[in-house]
């Protein structure tokens, strides 16, 4: 249960898991009573200016990519932006939050090769420096994931600022990215919640199917109690359609649903099924690096330069 006074941390896991259920599941395509603001929180106050000892840098955009279903292309999402935000200049670290460590792999490293990992990280036992790596095929930096990350849930049980360790690792980086995107896994686990305090805003991989929208109501749900409770920085970036495939009657009817319901809160980039993305992670590559001219690799670069676009009003 969530504590009725605000949080002094210690409560922050119980949370999660009791993100309440979604009145959106309702309704036919699970929109329910779902006002067109309610992906907004409350306006940030994101401090937007940091100094090292030569110059005055903008802080990065640390977003999440999340949502706590499996396989709805976060990993994808992760891989793939972080590519096309390096393609078009960007400087951009991935945080692979996942101990199935896929981003790891699918930015062409050996998961089981690691010497530091982001579990090192989280634990206290290195510093970002040292779990650093560049991936070869994507030339982003990438804090790498594996196993060892699923035993950092336990023991992060017992250690102080459990929920804000990511946070306070990446705040040693803050001058040396424009991005930072986070690979959450598919749970609403500390992990996530680390992810969560650690961002400014989450983007929200969908697919445009019948009980997408449930999912999507625990999730709102949850990131609104990080927002109350931990974060007030945090904001909910938008939702991307991905695995889109426009001769299906109902995905287009729920994409259409989506833009009304939730206006700009839906990238105007739309990610297709692709096969050239699925092959890609087999390869050690991003999508955009495998198969620049594929569907889905011209949609992450569209996506990408969308971010930027947009960038400013985050
Ligand atoms: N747009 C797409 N087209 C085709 N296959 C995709 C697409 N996006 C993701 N996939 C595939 O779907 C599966 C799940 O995607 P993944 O990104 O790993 O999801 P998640 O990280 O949410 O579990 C993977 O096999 C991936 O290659
Ligand atoms: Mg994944």
């Amino acid at each position: 249960m969530l504590p009725e006074t605000p949080c002094n941390g210690k409560h922050a896991f119980c949370a999660i898991p009791g993100a309440g259920s979604a009145k959106a599941a309702d309704a036919v395509m699970g929109f329910g009573d779902w006002a067109p603001d309610g992906l907004n929180l409350q306006a940030s106050h994101r401090a937007t200016l940091s100094t090292d000892s030569t110059r005055l840098t903008i802080m990065p955009h640390i977003f999440c990519v999340a949502n706590q279903k499996g396989g709805v292309g976060k990993t994808t999402t992760s891989v793939n932006l972080s590519a096309a935000l390096h393609q078009a200049g960007q400087r951009t670290l991935l945080v692979d939050l996942d101990p199935q460590g896929n981003a790891t792999m699918g930015s062409g490293i050996d998961k089981h090769k690691l010497d530091r990992s982001i579990y090192h990280l989280l634990v206290g036992l290195a510093g970002l420096g040292e779990a650093r790596v560049k991936s070869p095929s994507g030339g982003y930096d990438i804090l790498p994931a594996n196993r060892d990350l699923a035993g950092a849930e336990i023991e992060l049980v017992n250690l102080e600022r459990r929920e804000k360790r990511l946070r306070e690792a990446l705040v040693t980086t803050m001058a040396d990215y424009d991005f930072v995107l986070i690979d959450c896994p598919p749970s609403l686990s500390l992990l996530t919640l680390n992810g969560l305090c650690a961002a400014h805003g989450v983007i929200i991989p969908m697919q445009c199917e019948y009980y997408a929208m449930e999912g999507l109501a625990d999730l709102v749900n949850s990131i609104k109690k990080v927002h109350a409770h931990l974060n007030r920085d945090l904001k909910i970036i938008g939702l991307l359609r991905v695995m889109f495939d426009p001769r299906v009657t109902l995905q287009q009817q729920v994409s259409s649903q989506l833009e009304s319901h939730f206006g700009d809160k839906v990238f105007r980039a739309v990610v297709p099924r692709n096969v050239r993305l699925a092959e890609a992670p087999s390869h050690g590559m991003p999508g955009v690096r495998y198969d620049p001219a594929s569907r889905g690799a011209q949609a992450y670069l569209a996506f990408a330069a969308e971010l930027i676009e947009r960038s400013g009003t985050f």
